[in-house]
């Protein structure tokens, strides 16, 4: 198969387009035939090395966490789904970005996304579903999502909206438009950031979302009140000396299928900023490390 893959640490240049062997759908797995994958920070993170030490990298590897494509392998002991039906979900850290990905969670494409916006959702939402369930109930509260037009910080947004929060979203000016569409209370992130908070939420804001890594944890913590109201997803340096908690993305199936049926409803629509063929990979993940583009960066495969 097609697939891309890097043979050392490097910049974005290592990436190839080059012929793999086949993965095949394990137990409890299934494969698809990839329409879409997206770019994830930790695709750039794994590929350059800086992951080095937390996630052992075999040579060569095909960059990708998540998918979206046409189910061609049933694993053995899987139920509820066919060769043909069209899912997105997530495989492990690896193997993504090639014509043929095995995923170990999934949920069917909702009516009214592109396979370009599934292929961006796995991971996000996830990540940002998680974090939100560590902080509990959210209707009729007050959250601050730092880092809130990023892929993880815009599911945050949608799922919290659809939850009954009043969501303030951090991010950076030309963004804040767009946070106003999803339903955000918008303001900058930086110097500052507390009283801009107070001003939008008088009342005080009752919990925390980081998923920005920005280095703003300590001043999060002082804006809720206490650590156990925050949770990051993105800073693991600064979390453990504040006691705020860590929550990681896990291939967990129900959570996908919650995404699905918020993606039916119209209240959870994956942002695709832009879309690169396989062959562009290099690209695509060199604009994705900037860290700065509205919405995911999406691999047509
Ligand atoms: N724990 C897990 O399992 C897990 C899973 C997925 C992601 N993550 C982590 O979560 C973080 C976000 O991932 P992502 O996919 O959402 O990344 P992303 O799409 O690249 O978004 C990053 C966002 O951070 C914002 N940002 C940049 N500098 C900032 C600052 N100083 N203060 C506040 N916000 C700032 C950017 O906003 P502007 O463009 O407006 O500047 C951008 O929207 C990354 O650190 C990633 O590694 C963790």
């Amino acid at each position: 198969m097609r697939a891309a893959r890097f043979h050392d640490y490097g910049s974005s240049d290592v990436l190839i387009v080059e012929e793999a062997p086949e993965p095949h759908a394990g137990s409890g797995e299934v494969r698809v035939r990839t329409v879409a994958a997206s770019v994830n920070p930790i695709d750039w993170k794994v590929r350059s090395g800086a992951a080095r030490g937390m996630l052992e990298v075999e040579f060569p590897a095909i960059p990708g966490r998540d998918a979206a494509g046409i189910v061609d392998e049933v694993g053995e002991g899987v139920t509820g789904v066919a060769v043909g039906d069209e899912v997105f979900g997530l495989g492990g850290v690896f193997g993504a970005s090639a014509e043929f990905a095995v995923l170990s969670a999934w949920a069917a494409v909702p009516a009214g996304w592109t396979m370009a916006q599934a292929g961006a959702a796995g991971l996000v939402y996830v990540t940002a579903a998680r974090g939100l369930n560590a902080l509990g109930e959210l209707s009729g509260r007050t959250l601050l999502v730092e880092g809130a037009a990023g892929g993880v910080g815009t599911a945050a947004v949608e799922i919290a909206v659809a939850r009954g929060a009043t969501v303030i979203g951090t991010a950076s000016e030309p963004k804040h438009g767009f946070l106003a569409e999803l339903g955000a209370l918008p303001t900058t992130y930086g110097d500052g950031l507390a009283e801009r908070v107070a001003a939008l939420a008088p009342g005080g804001v009752d919990v925390v979302l980081d998923a920005a890594a920005s280095g703003s944890l300590a001043e999060l913590v002082a804006i809720a009140g206490s650590a156990d109201r925050v949770v990051t997803v993105a800073d693991f340096v600064n979390a453990p000396a504040l006691g705020v908690r860590v929550v990681s993305a896990e291939n967990d199936s129900s959570i996908l299928v919650e995404a699905s049926e918020l993606g039916g409803r119209g209240a959870y629509t994956p942002h695709v900023a832009e879309e690169f063929p396989l062959d562009r990979i290099a690209e695509a993940h060199a604009l994705a490390e900037k860290g700065h583009t509205l919405g995911k960066i999406v691999i047509k495969v």
